[in-house]
């Protein structure tokens, strides 16, 4: 198995297991889709910085013309030191704290994607107060039932995101009125890993009523941000869905609305463009099962313990036979789990494995849980390669906690 020109078990000879791995040149053609895609519309990729935030991955797609969808001030700040200008970066989130959005303001970013009447007025007051105004759209909850997981749905009524899209108009009209405010767009995400197009032109054609009724009322809308939420083929659907066919459904409901559009995606610019590379510790023959017990934990990637979430797995040596095992790591949680009941090429200890679908939402939800390292990060292009986040060592851990001055 190889990322692009190197084999993996050639890196794993010098950097030790667990480690994530990412491809230049996948996350090069992910970004091209898209921009080729959405090249019949006025638009900006703005990558969802959350997916993962390594500042090499964020440089590598600034470099490409990308912005940045942002959801703190860590990363702004990230975003900004790896090259991406100020004004292709959107800062989102339900909670912005005051700290943040002066931050958001100093650095001149494109457009705050506000969520409430009490973030516009704070918004609207730090502007005041700093002598600038702040652009904004609103993102509105369509109340649309993405086919997602629970976890990661957000345009339902239930969820904490946005503005019902009903009450909108009149926080438009609120927020023209603010002295600190020039409202410029539109906002709306309704999920993540989303695998059916429909609930996306579902939810386009209630922006774009909105943008009409806003009109009418004498609001103009230059900007529209569809938001993220792509799904990409993890390996247990036959299928993953078609960017071009989501663009044409931008360009259906949107493009004679003559705005900019913004995409923010983040899972399907990185997520297939990266593995998870670990090493079989032990084969452990139970009672009523047979473990394949791993050097990476729930630690370093959570999304199977948290959402359920399939990842292929396989070996990375190609294997004449093949077994059928649940695949775990060394964390004391049976919820540290990879896979149940996964058919893979028979394994025995030292040999290494490869977790697929890992470079979205898997190195920047690890943790050290259970006082183990984090697994570094390596990057590919062509025949080279770099670390490019380093495993912290003991000291490095220990050192993060102080003792009071009474112990
Ligand atoms: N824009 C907004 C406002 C978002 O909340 C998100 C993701 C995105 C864009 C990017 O969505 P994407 O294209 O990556 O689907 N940790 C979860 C996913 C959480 C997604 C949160 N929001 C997972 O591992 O599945």
């Amino acid at each position: 198995m190889h990322v692009e020109d190197l084999a993996i078990s050639d890196i794993a000879k010098r950097i030790p297991t667990p480690f994530y791995c990412y491809s230049s040149a996948a996350i090069a053609s992910n970004y091209k889709r898209y921009s080729d895609a959405f090249s019949g519309l006025d638009s900006l990729i703005c990558y969802a910085v959350k997916a993962n935030s390594n500042q090499a991955i964020l440089a590598t797609l600034a470099q490409l013309g990308a912005g940045a969808d942002t959801v703190s001030e860590g990363e702004i700040r990230r975003a900004l030191a790896a090259g991406i200008a100020p004004e292709k970066i959107v800062f989102a989130g339900v909670g912005k704290s005051e700290q943040e959005i002066q931050y958001a303001l100093e650095q001149g970013i494109l457009q705050f994607n506000v969520e409430s009447e009490p973030e516009l007025e704070r918004i609207s007051r730090l502007a005041e107060q700093s002598n600038t105004t702040a652009r904004i759209s609103i993102r509105v909850n369509p109340d649309v039932e993405a086919k997602t997981h629970a976890k990661i749905t957000t345009g339902k009524a239930e969820n904490k995101f946005g503005i019902n899209i009903d009450l909108a108009p009149a926080l438009y009209a609120k927020a023209a009125s603010l002295p600190g405010i020039e409202v410029t767009g539109v906002d709306v995400h309704i999920g993540s890993q989303l695998v059916d197009l429909e609930p996306f032109s579902h939810a386009f054609a209630k922006v774009a009523q909105l943008v009409r009724d806003l009109k009418d009322q004498g609001i103009l809308i230059s900007v529209i941000d569809i938001g993220g939420g792509l799904g990409i083929n993890y390996g247990e659907q036959s299928s993953e869905p078609d960017i071009v066919a989501y663009a044409e459904h931008a360009q259906t409901h949107l493009a004679e609305l003559g705005c900019k559009i913004i995409i923010e995606p983040g899972r399907s610019m990185v997520g297939n463009a990266g593995v998870l590379v670990t090493k079989v510790e032990y084969v452990k023959v139970g009672q009523v099962r047979t473990f394949v017990i791993l050097d990476a934990a729930m630690n370093d990637l959570i999304r199977p313990s948290m959402y359920d979430a399939y990842h292929h797995i396989a070996t990375v040596e190609q294997k004449q036979a093949t077994a059928t095992y649940d695949i775990v790591g060394p964390v004391c949680e049976t919820g540290d789990t990879f896979a149940k009941n996964r058919e893979i090429g028979e394994c025995a200890e030292g040999d290494l494995i490869a977790i697929m679908g890992a470079g979205a939402y898997g190195a920047v939800m690890a943790s050290h849980y259970n006082s183990r390292l984090n697994a570094p990060e390596v990057l590919v292009k062509g025949q080279e390669y770099s670390i490019i986040r380093e495993r912290i060592d003991f000291d490095a851990l220990l050192s993060m906690d102080s003792l009071p001055n009474w112990l």
